[in-house]
């Protein structure tokens, strides 16, 4: 962790951050992937996106979210206007995981592991620099809020990386309890709302 610190805060910029992921040899993840999966979307998005890790498509493709929960996110998204390719800041979003390396057999990523690249997505929200944060599922909020139970976590604002971060369901969550596409709705219109306070 104190070597991954020391990466994380030597990277100036975007860039410089890939690169020291890309040099970082101590996360055993890295072994078993094909790819760095970074980031997609505007990096000048008011709204920065945070998920667990790369799955079998995102491990190919080298991207955040392009398989099929990668879809339903973002139609979750662009119900409220949001699009990971819009020019403007203000419909724009910004996407990346917890860990940027596919984790073998899309396993739960190892408490250790979260800990270990922490330093890096911390980073990664500084350089951003983002008005909110939206965790998707339990183990953003893991990372960043220390908690888990996204059950309850979800449809409530919190504080983290001194900025406000909202809960929400994973939409991979959502692809096998559909049922639960009411309360994701919910939290994209709160999130709308809060968007709009601050316009
Ligand atoms: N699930 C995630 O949490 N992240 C991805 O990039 C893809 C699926």
């Amino acid at each position: 962790v104190l070597v991954a610190r020391a990466a994380a805060a030597g990277a100036a910029d975007r860039d410089g951050l890939r690169a020291a992921l890309a040099a970082y040899e101590h996360c055993e993840l890295k072994k078993g992937a094909k790819s760095l999966v970074f980031s997609d979307g505007n990096p000048a998005a008011r709204v920065m996106v945070i998920g667990e890790a790369p799955g079998r498509d995102e491990d190919i493709q080298g991207k955040p979210f392009v398989g099929r929960a990668g879809q339903l996110l973002d139609r979750m998204f662009a119900s409220i206007g949001l699009d990971r390719a819009a020019p403007d800041p203000a419909r724009a979003l910004y996407i990346t995981n917890v860990l940027p390396w596919r984790p073998p057999q899309n396993r739960d990523p190892e408490p250790q592991e979260v800990a270990m690249m922490l330093p890096f997505l911390e980073r990664h929200v500084a350089l951003i620099d983002p008005q909110v944060l939206v965790l998707m599922g339990n183990h953003s909020c893991g990372a960043l809020l220390g908690r888990k139970g996204i059950t309850r976590l979800r449809g409530h604002w919190a504080q983290a990386l001194g900025r406000p971060v909202l809960p929400m369901f994973h939409p991979a969550f959502l692809l096998r309890n559909p049922i639960a596409k009411r309360e994701a709705w919910h939290d994209l219109l709160m999130l709308q709302a809060r968007l709009r306070e601050t316009a």
